[in-house]
């Protein structure tokens, strides 16, 4: 039997991970700081435990799984990552955390890991037009993340391939662009848009008015959950060992993704745009390289996700009313 770990496995993206990699047969081991909110634990075993502590690290690397999953992170949107308070935390959680878990990989003569890096680490100036951002693969460098976030996913990719070079360790590294999906963080503080605008849309009636943070021109792609899952298991299992975007081509702005959202809840809302952390003008995948190196790319349009997302998180609005 196949085995997994999935670092980060009572997280979002790692809770459909562990799911898919139980489907597919494995035995799984996952760990993270805490079981899963949302999902029953399906893992065949489950380490509560911080990763930023290289003897339990070790220990829940004891043996040469046939695939490591690193999505252990400090991480969060716009509302905990560009607000500059949770900087040295984010930079000294997920930097520890990656020489951790890599080194014991490494040390353990594991075969393969994959790692999430994330859009963030794209250079600020190529996304100051909300129309025309560029996300290329080759536009990394200069490098000018807009984050200490992206800082951090930008050493660590390079931290991953350094391995992949001089190591006997096969690192796959994918960018990924603004997963969302159910089970995913909704409140709290480190949601993102598209978790944020489903839970103030549920929350509200139709004519309500909701606050929306800068002026609702700014644009992002978001790709669903099971996509991303399916990127993932394609990119870490493939030869391909540069960074590649995981993400969804269909660019929105902030202000068509409230209308959309509004549409699917059946609700007439107004937008109240407010000051807050907006982060970049524009973002959105290029998808040309995984194409022509896998064969695939994310294809589901964005009101497909939505729709299931809406109807999970109204299901928590409420259950927590
Ligand atoms: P998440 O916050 O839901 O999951 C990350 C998990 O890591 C959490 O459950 C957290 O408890 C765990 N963790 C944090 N510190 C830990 C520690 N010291 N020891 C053990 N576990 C620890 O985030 P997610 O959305 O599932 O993202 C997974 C990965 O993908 C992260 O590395 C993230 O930076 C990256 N990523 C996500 C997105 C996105 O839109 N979701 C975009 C780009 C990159
Ligand atoms: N979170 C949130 N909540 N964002 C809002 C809200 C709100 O209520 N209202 C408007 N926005 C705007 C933000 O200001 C930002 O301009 C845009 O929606 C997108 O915000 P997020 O989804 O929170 O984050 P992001 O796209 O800037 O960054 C996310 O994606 C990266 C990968 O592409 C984050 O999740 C990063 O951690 C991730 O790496």
């Amino acid at each position: 039997m196949k085995t997994a770990l999935v670092c980060g496995a009572g997280g979002f993206i790692g809770g459909h991970l562990v799911r898919r990699l139980k489907s597919e047969g494995f035995w799984v081991r996952g760990v993270d700081l805490k079981f899963h909110e949302y999902f029953d634990n399906e893992a065949d075993d489950f380490v509560v435990g911080d990763l930023r502590d290289q003897q339990l690290t070790r220990s829940v690397i004891d043996r040469p799984f046939d695939e490591i999953y690193q999505l252990a992170a400090d991480m969060g949107g716009a509302g905990f990552i560009f607000t500059g308070e949770n900087d040295a935390d984010i930079m000294h959680n997920s930097a520890t955390i990656n020489l951790n878990v890599l080194d014991a990989a490494y040390k353990r003569a594991c075969p393969r890991i994959f790692y999430s890096s994330s859009a963030c680490m794209y250079p600020a100036y190529n996304q100051e037009d909300p129309d025309n951002p560029n996300c290329a693969e080759d536009s990394a460098y200069p490098a000018a993340p807009d984050s200490e976030y992206g800082w951090e996913k930008l050493f660590s990719e390079r931290l991953f391939l350094t391995y992949n070079r001089n190591r006997r360790i096969q690192a796959r590294v994918a960018r990924y662009h603004n997963i969302f999906g159910p089970q995913g963080t909704w409140t709290g503080g480190r949601e993102k848009a598209p978790a944020a605008i489903c839970r103030k849309i549920a929350m509200a009636k139709s004519g309500d008015t909701i606050d929306i943070w800068g002026d609702g021109k700014q644009t992002r792609s978001f790709l669903f959950v099971d996509e991303c899952v399916e990127g993932t298991l394609r990119l870490a299992r493939s030869d391909f060992t540069s960074p590649v975007n995981i993400g969804s081509e269909e660019m929105v702005t902030i202000d068509q993704l409230v209308d959309l959202v509004s549409d699917i809840a059946g609700k007439s809302i107004t937008k109240n745009h407010i000051p807050g952390p907006v982060g970049v003008r524009g973002r959105n995948s290029d998808n040309r390289l995984i194409q022509s190196a896998l064969g695939w790319a994310p294809s589901h349009s964005l009101r497909e996700g939505l729709e299931k997302t809406y109807e999970w998180i109204e299901a928590q609005v409420k259950r927590n009313q």
